[in-house]
């Protein structure tokens, strides 16, 4: 079976530190990353906070004073694969009894305690909104003590914290908009992981990207759970929380788009995550306006089946999904589109399941994430339906999907040989030294010969060939030098 690298499934990376000097006296800190990019974004926070409480990174644990595995709970295997982890650091703590281990993203938020009680090894638990408190936690460990802070928040957005960039390749960079989620998706641990949707207000938002811009930075990726619904009307909680006045004056997210995307023209705008019930034509007009807005949506759509979505509580049905998949089209042609899948919701019959493949069939997908169904407690599907569909069949459904997927995917990067397109440099090519790679707009990785160049320029491209996941292209023009 094609194993997908998903965001929500990057596994353990630590954090790579080619800026870092270690400091000798100072402590070490050890970061392990789990699950989607706005957990990725996280560790930069709490990276941010440590720092500037007394320690250094480092990237090796065999040496770290302290470990942080920044965990996600949204399916079984993600926390599986996190316990594990824990275990393999049992061995390490006994060679070093001062070590402190730390559990700290939606696991911890799930769990609580109870990772106190089970994993004997951990010392301090932290959820997604308690970051700013961890000098206090850790000052508590350091006194003998256990700790733990999970309490969620209505309004924290850690607006005022410059992240620091780990593993960063100098080039693209990840800015959180929004905070947790308030939609209550049936299947979803993530609106009890992350608590209620919040929105961080747009000016530290514009000057996070300006500064990026102006240390280098050529992307950006604006992050929440729903970024559609970002909304702030001079604070950042939803609409009916203001005035008339103030909800006439509110900036929603087309409008904060708009306010990157006039940052710099060499600045280019990405978004992720869009949802179907909350994206509206503001959004496809802006994006026609702006070159730098990339031509590239992630619009998860989970089934197929319309009954199904409404068990799933998605907010939409087949057909207004393909209506916003096709005025997006009308818009912009050329966009790419990627989404989210889920096979064997609770009682998803085999009937359901193929309007899942036609639908995939209809939109013609560029990119997809594929999942089985994963019963998570508290959720409205664990209450309310039974986890019916056998293993065996969610895995038989799964791999049609993926191989129907397979075929658009090849389709769609075969289309693009013999075209031009404009490519950001990001690094250099895994399978060759001698190669470079960057990104089309519309996401579509391409390799080229390095000559010359550099990441953060911007080049003309000419696709040549492709595989189902690469482009291959020459160089036509540079167009942008640094
Ligand atoms: N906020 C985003 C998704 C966040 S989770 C959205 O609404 O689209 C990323 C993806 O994980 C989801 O789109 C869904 O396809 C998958 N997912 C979430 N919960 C799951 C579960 N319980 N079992 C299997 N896949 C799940
Ligand atoms: Fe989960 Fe739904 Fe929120 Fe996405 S929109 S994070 S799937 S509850
Ligand atoms: Fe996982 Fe939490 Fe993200 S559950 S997918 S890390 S929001």
């Amino acid at each position: 079976m094609e194993k997908n690298i998903l965001p929500e499934e990057r596994q353990g990376e630590a954090l790579k530190l080619d800026f870092l000097l270690e400091k000798k006296e100072a402590k070490k800190l050890f970061v392990e990353s789990y699950g989607c990019q706005m957990n990725f974004s996280d560790s930069e926070i709490v990276a941010a906070i440590m720092l500037e409480n007394g320690y250094t990174l480092t990237q090796d644990y065999t040496i770290a004073d302290a470990i942080f595995l920044n965990t996600c709970a949204i399916r079984e295997n993600a926390e599986l694969r996190i316990r594990k982890r824990l275990t393999e650091f049992r061995e390490t703590k006994r060679n070093n009894p001062g070590l402190i281990v730390g559990v700290m993203g939606c696991m911890a938020e799930r769990l609580k305690t109870k990772l106190l009680e089970e994993e004997k090894l951990v010392d301090v638990v932290v959820g997604p909104d308690a970051y700013r408190d961890l000098p206090q936690l850790m000052a508590t460990v350091e006194s003998g003590q256990k700790a733990i802070n999970v309490i969620l928040s209505k309004d924290e957005t850690y607006a005022d914290i410059s992240p620091v960039r780990l593993s960063s390749n100098g080039v693209t960079a990840f800015v959180s908009i929004t905070r947790g989620c308030d939609n209550m998706c049936a299947f979803c641990v993530v609106p009890f992981t992350r608590g209620r949707e919040r929105s961080r207000d747009p000016e530290s938002i514009v000057q996070e990207a300006t500064q990026l811009f102006q240390q280098g930075y050529r992307e950006v990726t604006l992050l929440g759970q729903n970024v559609d619904s970002y909304y702030w009307a001079g604070g950042g909680l939803k609409k009916d929380n203001y005035t008339p006045e103030e909800q006439s004056k509110a900036v929603k997210f087309y409008h904060l788009l708009e306010m990157v995307a006039q940052i710099n023209p060499l600045l280019r705008v990405r978004f992720s995550t869009s949802h179907p019930k909350d994206m509206t034509d503001e959004v496809f007009e802006t994006m026609v306006k702006y070159h730098n807005i990339c031509k590239y949506v992630h619009l998860p759509v989970q089934s197929g089946n319309t009954e199904i979505l409404e068990k799933m509580n998605r907010g939409y049905t087949r057909e207004w999904y393909l209506d916003r998949i096709a005025s997006m089209r009308s818009y912009m042609p050329e966009i790419n589109i990627s989404t989210d899948f889920i096979t064997g919701f609770c009682s998803e019959t085999e009937a359901q399941h193929q309007d899942t493949l036609s639908l995939i069939k209809e939109v013609g997908y560029d990119f997809a994430y594929m999942f089985t169904y994963s019963e998570r407690p508290k959720t409205l599907a664990e209450r309310k339906y039974k986890d019916d569909v056998p293993e065996d069949v969610k895995n038989r459904r799964l791999n049609e999907i993926i191989v129907l997927q397979r075929a658009n995917a090849l389709k769609s990067n075969q289309k693009d040989v013999g075209k031009v397109f404009e490519v950001l440099i990001e690094g250099t090519s895994k399978k060759s030294q001698e190669q470079l790679f960057g990104r089309t707009s519309a996401s579509k990785v391409v390799v080229f010969p390095k000559g010359n160049l550099k990441k953060g320029m911007y080049i003309q491209a000419k696709i040549n060939d492709c595989t189902s996941g690469t482009l291959i292209g020459e160089v036509l023009e540079v167009q942008h030098q640094l």
